[in-house]
């Protein structure tokens, strides 16, 4: 009966698939058609422009800036342009473009929207935070929304690079250091971004920096990267495949160089990993001036450089100038081919077919949009949602929080009034003026029932010079306080004095971390922190949000303050959030997606290491691989963050404790809600593969499930294992499950887990 149904079911569905592939291959084969049309019709002058991104000018990093764009746009020397935005804007540069440029063919119009347009969602490593998938593609949607509202149609995200180095400024651009969690992720991202790419508010992504680039040497920005092949495999590539396989239209070069070659020339990156393995179908981009940085990485001159990316397997050319003055001559020289440029040239035009440019250059500059889609009431709600979904309690003693709206609240410290400071890194249009600021967001919440006393206690740094350097380089964002440390302490003591509780709003500013802003000190400023010390002396409570881009090492605040909310950057909606979970409207359910050390010299610390031959016993022991100073633990792990509620876990049970290949076996706990708050907790599955024909991780995440309970209420959570999630890429490189002996656990964080045992067999 069963195989009765099976062949019905398939002839049944057989044609309708078919039916789908044939209209996939006409579409493919009508794009094919024009674009062999009208490359043939281009000269090999107007096939290079199409590889030339020059930036608009309005933001400026990287070394070179470009000029006299329109005049190139007419001579077909441009194919995209980025960095500028607001639709008569770029309508007015696509008119260039489309009637003034002999083959009329229309630019791409590309911008970093990385956590928002507009409307500004959590930094990345806060939204990460929230191990919620529909909420992260919802945040990207609503950022392609906004942004195509705007007049772009490509968008320099995800960021997806693994990262184990809180000294790295870039860390908060991404999601952390796991892959798995990074993978999904991604897929989250690409999908919200690029939707079908059909709609005029569906627009290319550019999964980035591809690859490797959040494990430079000493999280020093930009710099070298060596790691063995097996590693990356496992560790470091699965997010960028991840986005592939969800589709991303597109992707960017990496700036660091890769086993002694800048990703940007790395043919085996470019070519035979990502086309060969991957099957990526997209255009690759370079980073920022990455062709001719390659020129101080020692790779030769812009000629040479640049031939060496195009031959990789680049296709398009960031600000570097390099295909657009050189590559002819290199064609002349044969040092590049002219089906190299072709290929470049073709999936450029491909892109631009998907977007429908050719069918409508103006797709994306409705004039009539952006003052219904940007920045409206309901996206700036769905932030406010998010933001605090992605704030990670990181300590609670004497349920200190949730605050009650009556009293005195003393609020202090530099960020508790501060609106250019609640967006992070990378909010290039951010209205700076715009958010709500933390005071706001508590006056919102507390009307008259509350006083609300305020001081600023500190300014970010004592150093004024070293507090420009950290604060005020992209744009003035902080007026600093002329008062002396003291006088401002005196002033925050009295406040604290009047008050019932303390809140100290402080931590980083926006750009102490993102690009180039590496750091060996991961401590909260000591300015700031001799005003937690006083704060904390005067006996009141003191409640520390914490504003971060990056772990921050925190033992003396852990060890000395009863609560501490990691609020990250949350965006357009920070001060409401912020008021949201302070005072218990919403639970916190945010988990860390990167560990935080004990002290910076712990890193790089993450909680999927290998064991070592002497792994540590919980204790310095004397010839075992661990610090004199102290032990291995971090201060918070990766998964943890804490909840006003309280969840137990019921001991793991499994279908079976045989997987067979091919077959799946199902592990289940109960959980139960046993504290006096509805909350949500995010149940985490790690598996340890105990004997492997290479080393192996102490735990790996496999699944996860965020689960919502009343208060009193339990549920059985399952999950279902297979011999899939078991594959790893073993020193062959091939993707392999090895029959044995596992480890599952399941728990609330990677540290406090049940487990149980069980064993692959073939
Ligand atoms: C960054 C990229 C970014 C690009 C364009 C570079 O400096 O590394 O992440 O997309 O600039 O703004």
């Amino acid at each position: 009966m069963k195989k009765i149904f099976i062949a019905l079911a398939a002839a049944l569905t057989l044609p309708a698939f078919a039916q789908q592939k044939k209209t996939v291959s006409t579409e493919k084969q009508k794009m094919d058609t024009f674009i062999t049309n009208l490359m043939s019709k281009m000269t090999v002058d107007e096939k290079i422009g199409q590889l030339n991104l020059p930036s608009s000018g309005d933001i400026t990093t990287g070394q070179a800036s470009s000029s006299d764009i329109s005049k190139k746009i007419k001579a077909g020397q441009v194919g995209g342009l980025f960095n500028i935005k607001g639709v008569d804007k770029i309508k007015a540069v696509q008119q260039v473009a489309v009637e003034n440029s002999r083959l009329k063919i229309p630019l791409l119009f590309g911008m970093d929207v990385i956590h928002g347009y507009h409307t500004v969602f959590p930094i990345p490593l806060g939204i990460s935070a929230t191990w919620d998938m529909d909420a992260i593609k919802k945040s990207a949607r609503i950022g392609a929304i906004e942004a195509s509202a705007s007049g772009i149609n490509w968008t320099f995200s995800p960021m997806v690079d693994i990262s184990r180095d809180p000294r790295w400024g870039r860390i908060s651009e991404g999601s952390g250091e796991d892959p798995y969690l990074g993978s999904q992720i991604a897929k989250a991202m690409v999908t919200g971004y690029q939707g079908k790419l059909q709609a005029n508010n569906e627009i290319l992504a550019c999964v980035k920096h591809y690859a490797l680039y959040g494990a430079g040497e000493a999280g020093r920005d930009y710099n070298t990267v060596d790691m063995s092949r097996v590693r990356m495999y496992n560790e470091y590539l699965p997010p960028y495949k991840a986005a592939i396989d969800a589709g991303s239209a597109s992707i960017m070069a990496s700036f660091n160089e890769v086993e002694g070659i800048p990703a940007t020339a790395s043919k085996w990156l470019m070519t035979d990993v990502l086309r060969k393995e991957w099957g990526f179908k997209g255009f690759v981009v370079t980073d920022y001036t990455g062709i001719p940085e390659m020129i101080e990485h020692g790779m030769g001159d812009l000629q040479n450089v640049s031939a060496l990316a195009l031959n990789a397997g680049v296709d398009m050319d960031m600000v570097g100038d390099g295909f657009l003055t050189t590559l002819k001559k290199s064609l002349a020289e044969k040092k590049v081919t002219v089906e190299q440029i072709n290929r470049a040239c073709r999936l450029i035009l491909e892109a631009k077919y998907k977007l429908g440019l050719f069918t409508d250059p103006y797709k994306f500059c409705d004039p009539t949009r952006a003052a219904k889609e940007v920045f409206t009431p309901e996206n700036r709600q769905v932030a406010r949602e998010i933001a605090a979904e992605s704030f990670v309690l990181l300590k609670n003693s004497n349920n200190t929080l949730p605050l009650k709206k009556s009293g005195t609240i003393g609020l202090v410290g530099p960020l508790a009034d501060n609106t250019a400071n609640m967006y992070g890194t990378w909010s290039v249009a951010a209205l700076l003026d715009q958010s709500v600021t933390v005071l706001q967001g508590l006056k919102n919440a507390l009307g008259n029932n509350a006083k609300i006393l305020t001081a600023r206690g500190a300014n970010f740094l004592a150093d004024s010079v070293m507090e420009h350097r950290y604060v005020n380089v992209h744009n003035p964002t902080y007026k600093r306080d002329s008062r002396t440390e003291a006088e401002m302490i005196k002033e925050a003591l009295e406040v604290a004095k009047k008050s019932d509780v303390v809140v100290a709003v402080m931590g980083e500013g926006s750009e102490f971390s993102g690009e180039s802003s590496s750091v060996t000190n991961i401590e909260i400023p000591e300015t700031q922190k001799n005003l937690l010390k006083e704060l904390a002396k005067t006996g009141k409570p003191v409640v520390l949000v914490l504003f971060t881009g990056r772990p921050l090492a925190l033992k003396w605040e852990n060890e000395n303050l009863p609560a501490i909310l990691n609020v990250w950057f949350p965006g357009s909606e920070a001060g409401n959030s912020i008021a949201d979970v302070l005072f218990g409207d919403v639970n916190p359910s945010g988990k860390l997606t990167a560990t935080f050390p004990q002290n910076v010299g712990q890193v790089p610390l993450y909680y999927s290491h290998k064991n070592t031959g002497r792994p540590e016993h919980g204790k310095f022991t004397k010839f075992r691989s661990n610090y004199l100073d102290v032990t291995n633990d971090p201060l918070y792990p990766f998964g943890y963050g804490l909840s006003y509620t309280n969840f137990t876990f019921g001991d793991i049970k499994l279908s079976s404790n045989t997987l067979s290949k091919g077959k799946s076996i199902t592990a289940t706990v109960k959980l139960t809600n046993n504290g006096k708050y509805d909350g949500k907790e995010v149940v985490q599955l790690y598996t340890r593969d105990l004997v492997g024909s290479i080393t192996r991780p102490v735990k790996e995440l496999k699944g996860f499930q965020k689960v919502s309970l009343i208060a009193g209420e339990s549920k059985d959570v399952t999950f279902k294992i297979t011999e899939e999630d078991l594959k790893f890429y073993n020193s062959d490189l091939k993707f392999v499950a090895e029959p044995g002996d596992f480890k599952l656990f399941i728990g609330p964080n990677s540290r406090d887990v049940k487990e149980v045992n069980f064993k692959l067999v073939k």
